[in-house]
């Protein structure tokens, strides 16, 4: 082998693993995962139980931060070093990298067992897959639209549940002269960027969304949509707090849990995090999708793949877990902790919970009409390449007020340029 920097620096990172990261027993499954808010873990327990339950010892690698960004760049290391763990939980277009690169067992004879065809809805089932391949396990929907409300500030500021960007404003005005943090988001890339990513959905509506994030279209990229969004953006800045640098998803939903802070805008993951600090829905918070997408769903679908074992017992309890992924009880009882809607449609929702009641309907009907869209921020619609480039222009242009939206426009145009190339 040709030592150069980079297979040096893999064999220093390679030794240091080898020695800080024993190898994985027969049987013990170790599953990489980011799940580690209060409403996260909960979701999480259910998949450990599960698994002990089949008889196989949990092995938890959880690298929680930043959505899964920490939690990837940790994988890719581990599995550069020839030590990846038996399962991970990868998203979208990733799948298909991983899959590429040779790295992921193949599910087929699972999935054609489970009769995952009759389980997973139709439009979700590529994902799963690479060249026609099932090499992941599907378990969840969420919807990344959601614009979260606490009840108890709205009624102290006398303000009004918004049902566009008027009436949004006008909330926030009220939420503001009341003392209230207007919108809650945390100063991390990806928080700012699901903002934006919700706003463009709604600006430009599922079709033109998905030319410009999902087909990296020149024109839809170049278009006013974009331009628009961006403007959108702008406008939302003075009603989010200076002290949000680095402030995770999870502490930015406590800001309304604890009554500081009337929205946020966040993926259903953030009921969960309601749920597990005794929240009532209807009663403490409430759920409206973000401004003009309430016929529109931004999808966001996790996953799990697993890493080819190295023998057949680590082979039997992946093959437990991925059965147990689409098991009615795992379905209902993660999704609930979750925030999510069960990936199989025909597993009821928890009673009373209007929220993921509204989700599925917005799903079933954006399945009907072909408008479901792929989440750019929750990495559904590309790579972490492209992503990342995006976050960056979005995030640049938040923090920097001088910049226009026309000029934040052709910025992200030629990021995303120069990540493809
Ligand atoms: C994942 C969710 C997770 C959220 C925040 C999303 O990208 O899909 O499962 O709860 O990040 O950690």
């Amino acid at each position: 082998m040709r030592l150069t920097l980079k297979t040096l620096c893999a064999s220093v990172i390679q030794s240091t693993l080898l020695y800080i990261t024993p190898a994985a027993h027969a049987s013990e499954v170790e599953v990489l995962h980011w799940w580690t808010s209060a409403g996260e873990a909960k979701a999480a327990s259910v998949l450990r139980a599960g698994i002990e339950q089949r008889g196989h010892q949990w092995r938890d690698f959880a690298v929680g931060g930043q959505a899964g960004i920490s939690a990837m760049n940790t994988l890719r290391i581990r599995a550069i070093s020839g030590n990846p763990p038996l399962a991970a939980q990868i998203k979208g277009p990733e799948i298909t990298e991983w899959a590429r690169l040779g790295f992921l067992r193949n599910l087929n004879d699972i999935a054609e067992a489970e009769h995952w065809e009759d389980k997973i809805p139709a439009p979700l089932r590529d994902v799963m897959q690479y060249q026609g391949d099932y090499v992941a396990a599907p378990i969840n929907i969420h919807r990344v639209n959601w614009l979260w409300i606490n009840l108890r500030a709205f009624k102290d500021a006398g303000a009004a549940i918004p049902h566009d960007f008027e009436s949004f404003f006008t909330a926030a005005d009220k939420l503001q002269q009341a003392g209230y943090i207007p919108l809650a988001l945390g100063g991390e890339p990806w928080q700012v960027a699901t903002l934006f990513d919700t706003l463009a959905l709604s600006v430009m509506g599922p079709e033109h969304y998905q030319q410009a994030f999902l087909d990296f279209d020149r024109e839809a990229l170049l278009s006013d949509g974009v331009t628009k969004s961006f403007s959108l953006l702008a406008k939302m800045r003075p009603y989010t707090d200076s002290d949000n640098l680095g402030r995770n998803w999870s502490d930015t939903t406590r800001l309304l849990i604890d009554n500081r802070a009337g929205m946020q805008v966040m993926g259903d993951w953030a009921k969960g995090e309601f749920l597990a600090a005794n929240q009532q829905e209807g009663k403490n918070f409430t759920c409206v999708a973000v401004p003009g997408t309430e016929q529109a769903f931004s999808y966001n679908i996790d996953s799990f793949v697993f890493f080819k074992p190295n023998n057949a017992e680590e082979r039997q309890s992946q093959t437990d877990m991925a059965e147990y992924l689409l098991t009615p009880q795992f379905q209902r009882d993660f999704n609930r902790y979750k925030g999510s809607l069960p990936i199989r449609l025909d597993i009821p929702l928890p009673n009373g919970d209007t929220c993921a009641e509204k989700s599925r309907q917005a799903f079933l009907y954006a399945e009907q009409h072909n408008t479901l869209s792929p989440s750019m921020s929750h990495g559904l619609s590309t790579t972490r390449y492209v992503q990342s480039a995006i976050f960056d222009v979005i995030n640049e242009f938040f923090y920097n007020p001088k910049q226009t939206p026309e000029e934040a426009t052709q910025a992200l145009y030629r990021a995303i340029l120069s990540a493809q190339a």
